[in-house]
């Protein structure tokens, strides 16, 4: 079988765009591909933080990851921090990686404006993707299932596994990026230019995994749209129509639909954001449902961590082992 890697920050409380972006195509890769999915709380580091709220999330995100379907019989769950060949692995790489392809990295610069520039961002937030990179290429998968924003991170993954290859021998596998057919980008619902974020300034247009029925009512019901009145107002259109199309694609990812067929069964904003409200209630019921059960007994959801790091640990020595001595190491 195939193998799928991919992982997700505990930077925040997780929102929908985690769940359609990312979460589903984990939980569908778990029926036919050999699957390694982690908690990246060393990336949670790469900006400003509180040790008692990273634990805290870290352990959130971990919870929510069983909640949505992750199931530990056909996964490998783990935390990056306790696997040391992440870090140990991104060193080589930072000695294949340029600082010029690492200046273009859109989060990169996105991330340092938000830190007050320069003198504010860490070094970390830097090398983020090298990091990443070695989270990736470490497990030799053949794809990563993620949503459309960690493109260009993929992508110098890609460069690096072939600058490695070229330079000291076939140590990796270059690894394809997997995005969903819709909601691959889930735009904030308060200003559909952005997309939904977990470390949003304001949480109005963000819908978390937890939010109950009537916060998602409220936020989906504020969602801006647009001033048009036309009978054909209701249509997917993401340059003309951002707001409305979001909303059209949310409902589409969440009952398997498509953008089209959705319009075509909502002939007014108001039927289109109840179709909204009601489609992420009844994906989101059964999350919070298993969540509730699973933060009763935090114990059990450590032991499936711990379980899964020391597979990863046998997993990925041999790997860093190689790459070690391909450049001349040991
Ligand atoms: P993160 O934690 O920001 O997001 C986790 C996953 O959710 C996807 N996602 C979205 N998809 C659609 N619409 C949105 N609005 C949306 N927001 C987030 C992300 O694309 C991601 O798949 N750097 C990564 C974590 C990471 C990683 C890795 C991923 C670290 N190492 C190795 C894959 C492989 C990140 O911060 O994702």
């Amino acid at each position: 079988p195939p193998r799928k890697l991919s992982l997700i920050t505990p930077s925040g409380r997780l929102t929908l765009g985690n769940h359609l972006g990312a979460l589903r195509g984990m939980v569908a890769a778990q029926d036919h591909a050999t699957c390694f999915f982690g908690v990246s709380d060393l990336h949670a580091m790469t900006t400003a933080h509180d040790p008692a709220e990273l634990r805290e999330r870290s352990r959130e995100v971990a919870t929510l990851m069983l909640a949505c379907g992750l199931d530990p019989e056909r996964a490998t769950l783990f935390r990056q921090s306790e696997v040391p060949a992440h870090t140990g692995l991104a060193y080589l790489l930072e000695c294949t990686a340029l600082t010029g392809e690492l200046s273009r990295m859109i989060q990169f610069k996105e991330k340092r404006r938000q830190a007050g520039g320069a003198t504010g961002a860490r070094a970390s937030l830097f090398t983020y993707p090298v990091l990443m990179a070695a989270d990736i290429l470490l497990y030799r998968p053949e794809a990563v299932p993620v949503g459309d924003d960690q493109r260009q991170h993929v992508e110098l993954t890609r460069d690096l596994a072939l600058r490695f290859n070229r330079s000291y021998g076939p140590v990796f596998t270059v690894p394809e990026i997997e995005v969903p057919p819709v909601a691959a980008r889930l735009r904030d619902l308060a200003d559909p230019t952005r997309k939904m974020s977990k470390s949003a300034v304001s949480d109005a247009g963000v819908i978390r995994l937890l939010d109950d029925p009537a916060t998602v009512r409220r936020k989906i019901g504020r969602a801006v749209t647009d001033s048009d009145t036309g009978p054909d107002a209701v249509r997917h259109d993401p340059v003309a129509k951002p707001g409305v199309s979001n909303l059209l694609e949310l409902v589409a990812a969440c009952t398997g639909s498509s953008p089209e067929a959705v319009a075509g069964g909502a002939p007014t904003y108001g039927a289109l954001k109840k179709l909204a409200t009601d489609a992420v209630v009844s994906v989101l019921e059964p999350v919070q449902r298993r969540y509730g059960e699973l933060a009763r007994d935090p114990g059990a959801v450590e032991e499936v961590y711990a379980a899964g790091a020391r597979r990863c640990v046998e997993e990925t020595g041999p790997v860093l082992y190689a790459a070690r001595a391909a450049i001349g190491l040991g």
